[in-house]
Order: structure tokens, then sequence, then C-alpha cells
């Protein structure tokens, strides 16, 4: 049974917790405590898989409480559950925070993250490797893309515009910026998937505290590449994303899944910077195992972590709050027969954009390069010929727009 530990000094906030999540006693351990040292106490004699606490508390306040759990007991998934006034406190530690939920909090939503998160645990395959992802703040930006953010936000004429622009090339920022844009802290009735929106909505002020202040942002620079190349993942990334976005149309998905599919499109190989920027040691296996057995990489992935980059990925999405269809889009890019969501989704336009950009390198979508077709005409997807072409010339007018008008 997983299990949750509250933490917040007003016992009738903790009541009212206790209250709320009666219904899921018999699935989830709940345990409550009324300060961040009683928090610690419980910490260092049972196992926990998500803490949820409040931000202002008197001596340990949730920040310092969420640092300390972060070093002791990284694999734990670190919920800020507060109130509006303490948005101050909030912004100055972004750092130790997966998800934050805004009081009052309702039931479904309080559940919702939190099942989520067990699900996505569920996903991973190799507990040992959520310790390193949960402790991840951000991911490396590629070195051309760092300069130029740095260079437009310290400008005097920086533009907005530009800014986002920036980011929505860059896999690790878009994935940050979302992040942030999306939690309960910045209080958006909708769920933005668009980088260049996100940034529009923050305002260029709070995008200049966020990258100078905070340092949300870092430059990639590990240079043992064998694993895969840096501009190569960064060019199919995007290129996925505005595929995936163009097939999303074609297939007539709603404008919600077209914008997810895009985004799931260019995070989709996320996993693949988590591992090249935390996880060194293990690309050169898996490199050395794709190498002498010829499989795909995900499959010596597979062998040598127990998961792939696709679960891995879309673990530090589920625990940073992203939504179900871009933790799918994200998990099963190389399988999504194995979604337990079935249907046309997201999922199915970036598993046939995926398949389209690795159709002339080494990384095919299986050992014979192809789709699973049984997986597309399930969907009655035709994959002929015929779509194939439509796919080509959506992917082309793609293109043409992207050169225009970035990636909205
Ligand atoms: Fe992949
Ligand atoms: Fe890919």
């Amino acid at each position: 049974m997983r299990r949750i530990l509250f933490v917040d000094d007003e016992p009738m906030v903790l009541d009212g917790l206790r209250r709320m999540l009666r219904s899921m006693r018999k699935e989830w351990d709940m345990e409550y405590a009324t300060s961040g040292g009683e928090a610690l106490e419980i910490l260092a004699v049972r196992v926990f898989d998500v803490l949820v606490t409040d931000m202002r508390m008197p001596g340990m306040d949730g920040c310092q409480l969420l640092n300390q759990v972060r070093e002791l007991y990284p694999h734990i998934v670190r919920i800020i559950l507060s109130g509006q006034s303490d948005r101050e406190d909030i912004f100055e530690s972004l750092g130790p925070v997966h998800q934050y939920l805004s009081k009052p909090c309702d039931a479904e939503m309080l559940k919702s993250t939190v099942a989520r998160t067990f699900a996505v645990r569920n996903l991973l395959e190799n507990d040992s490797i959520a310790d390193v992802i949960s402790k991840i703040e951000s991911l490396p930006s590629l070195p051309s893309l760092y300069t130029e953010i740095m260079d437009e936000i310290g400008s005097p004429n920086g533009s907005l515009a530009r800014v986002g622009e920036i980011i929505s090339k860059d896999i690790g920022m878009s994935a940050k910026i979302l992040q942030l844009v999306n939690s309960s802290f910045f209080g958006l009735a909708t769920h933005v998937t668009s980088p260049t929106k996100a940034i529009a909505l923050l305002g260029l002020e709070t995008v200049k505290s966020l990258v100078l202040g905070i340092k949300i942002f870092s430059r990639f620079s590990r240079s043992d590449l064998s694993y895969c190349s840096i501009a190569g993942l960064w060019d199919h990334s995007v290129a996925t994303g505005y595929l995936a976005k163009e097939i999303a149309r074609h297939l007539k998905l709603s404008q919600a899944e077209i914008g997810d599919s895009f985004l799931a499109g260019l995070v989709h190989d996320i996993g693949k910077l988590i591992l090249l920027d935390r996880l060194p040691e293990a690309c050169s296996k898996i490199v050395e195992e794709a190498s002498s057995t010829g499989c795909a990489m995900f499959e010596a992935e597979k062998k040598v972590l127990g998961t792939t980059h696709a679960r891995i990925g879309a673990y530090l999405l589920g625990i940073w709050g992203f939504s179900e269809s871009i933790i799918d889009g994200v998990a099963f890019h190389h399988c999504p027969s194995e979604c337990s969501n079935e249907g046309l989704s997201a999922l199915t336009a970036v598993y046939l954009a995926d398949g389209r950009q690795h159709k002339n390198d080494r990384d095919k979508v299986n050992k014979a390069g192809s789709f699973d077709q049984d997986y597309l005409s399930k969907l009655g997807i035709d994959h002929s010929e015929e779509f194939q072409l439509a796919c080509s010339n959506h992917c082309r007018l793609g293109e043409e727009r992207g050169c225009e008008n970035s990636f909205r």
C-alpha cells in the first residue's frame, strides 16, 4: 500500500484532510504531522511515497522540510499545499517542490494529484531510479539556446515573444516552464501546453526573476555523448512535436489533444536527457549492450536499467504534475498497445510522428523499423501510403508555419 504524510500546523486543516480522504483509507496509508520536526520523526521510522505539506509553519517551514526530505528521502514526491498569501515564500523556494496545490483544495483535485503520482511510480518499473529523478529540479539546456535565452533576458530590449520562441525550442526549458505555469501556484483556469503561451501568461518580469534570480535553467555540459547526439536529440524532439501536432489535426483530434500532441512530441525523449545528464555510466552500458546485440536503444535500456527512457521521462513529468495525456504520450511512445487508455489520443500522434522521425536512423520504432499494425488497425488508422503522404504534407506545412511563427 502506498503511503502519504500530510503536514500542517493547524489541527483543523489536518482534520479536514482526514475527513476528505476517508474514502481512500483502504487504498492509501495516510499519516498526519503538525510540524516539520514531527514529520521528520515519522519519516525516520516509516517509508513514505508522497509528502504533502503546508508552507508557512512555525519553526521549520514547508520549504525547509522539503529540502531536508529531498536530501534524506529523495524518492518521496514533494507537494506543497498552501494558501495564496504564501506565494512570495514559495516563489523564493521553488527548488525542492514537485507540485503545488492551493488551499482550499477540493477532494477530487487532491485525490487525483496523489493517484497520478502513484500511477507513474508503477510505470517506472525501477524504484531505485526514482531517487535520481525526484532530485531533478530542472534539466540542462542546449548550450546555444542557453546562451540565446540569457542574452535575450539580460538585454534591455529583451522581447517576450523572442523569449517564448527560444524556450519552445528547448526540451528542458519547456518542461520546467510548463510545470510552473500549470501548477496551482499561478492559479490559471486553463491547462497550458504551449511554451510560448506559458511565457506570455507569466510576463517578462516573472520570467526574468525565474531565470536570473532563481536560476531555473542551466547549460548542458557533458562531453561523452556516445548514447545520443545532443543537437540530434533537440532537432528530433522539436520536429516530433511539430509533426505530432499536424498528425493530430489530420486525425481530427480535439484542440486540447492537438496541444497535448505537440507538447508530448516535444518532450517524448526527455528521458534520454535525464539519462545523459544524471546517469552517464548507465548510458555507456546501454550503448555497449545495443552495439553488441544489435537491439534498439530502448531495448538495451530495458536490459541494463529494467526500464526505458520513455518511462523515466514520463515519471519526471508525472511527479511534476503533467496531465495523463502527456504522460501516456511519453511513457508509451515506443509501445502504444501497452497503454491502458485506449482510443485515438496524443499518444497516437506522438507514436506516428516519432516513428516517422526515426525511420532512417538506428533508434527504430522496433527491430523491423515498422509500426505496430495491430494498434493502428484497432484505431481504424489505415497506415497506407496515402496516410503517410498526408502526414508528409502536414509535416511540410507545419515546418513552413514554424518558420513564420514558432510553435503555437
Ligand atoms: Fe524514444
Ligand atoms: Fe524519439
